[in-house]
């Protein structure tokens, strides 16, 4: 059933939609969900139905496809995910977990009975060392965390580590986000994080999508020099 729902997103035209209607939030109230917050879109969620369908034998993923989210806020992504895939294994990595994640978690065990959750509640830069150590693996990594340019780098390139070959790597923020000119030159921005990791894998990728998300395929591990 959730795949029908995938595929009618990736017939329609993704639309641009960042207001927030009141029926969204009827609509979120009605199901237990309370969301202060609404940075995931429909346009962003219409776009991903898409790529969703083509990670590698998506309906036959055994138990289901793995989805690591760096940076969880009150999950209105991984809330969408499991309602939307709700054979998905989820973990979420966030280190200041609030109420509303709280409220908005249980209400999605409600809704999707027997959802897979696990949240961790470390920084990445804490948690994505311990998974590869651990021998996890993913099929979509979504980076949402650190919005600085060596954040988005560093989980970035941690995050490729935990991407299986076929998975799919979604970075929200690359075109969006501008910072007040000060704490750009200090921090940099996603956009600048991105570009880095993207040239120094291009070999290993496709892009599937750059403009206000970047989104990448993973077509091999990256090569190591011999020495
Ligand atoms: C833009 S919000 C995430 C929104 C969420 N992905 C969604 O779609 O609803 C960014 C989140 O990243 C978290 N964060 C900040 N630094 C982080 C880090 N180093 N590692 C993981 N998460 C981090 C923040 O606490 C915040 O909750």
């Amino acid at each position: 059933m959730f795949l029908d729902a995938l595929r009618k997103g990736r017939q329609s035209q993704c639309k641009i939609d960042y207001e927030f209607t009141e029926d969204n939030r009827a609509n979120d109230q009605g199901r237990g969900y309370n969301f202060t917050e609404h940075w995931a879109h429909n346009f962003h969620f219409c776009n991903w139905s898409k790529w969703l369908l083509d990670l590698p034998a998506m309906e036959a993923l055994p138990g289901g496809p793995r989805v690591l989210e760096i940076g969880v806020f009150e999950g209105r992504t991984s809330t969408w995910l499991l309602e939307n895939l709700p054979s998905a294994r989820y973990l979420g990595v966030e280190p200041f977990p609030n109420s509303n994640l709280r409220v908005n978690l249980n209400a999605v065990t409600r809704n999707v009975p027997g959802s897979s959750i696990v949240m961790v509640e470390a920084p990445a830069s804490k948690a994505l060392p311990d998974l590869i150590t651990e021998g996890h693996k993913f099929d979509l990594v979504y980076v949402d965390g650190d919005h600085s340019e060596g954040g988005a780098l560093w989980d970035a390139m941690l995050g490729w580590e935990l991407l299986a070959v076929g998975g799919i790597m979604i970075f929200d923020d690359y075109f969006d986000w501008e910072l007040p000119d000060e704490m750009e030159k200090k921090l940099g921005t996603v956009r600048k994080g991105c570009d880095s990791f993207v040239n120094a894998r291009r070999e290993d990728m496709r892009i599937l999508w750059r403009w206000d998300q970047l989104a990448v395929r993973k077509l091999k591990e990256p090569g190591t020099t011999p020495w």
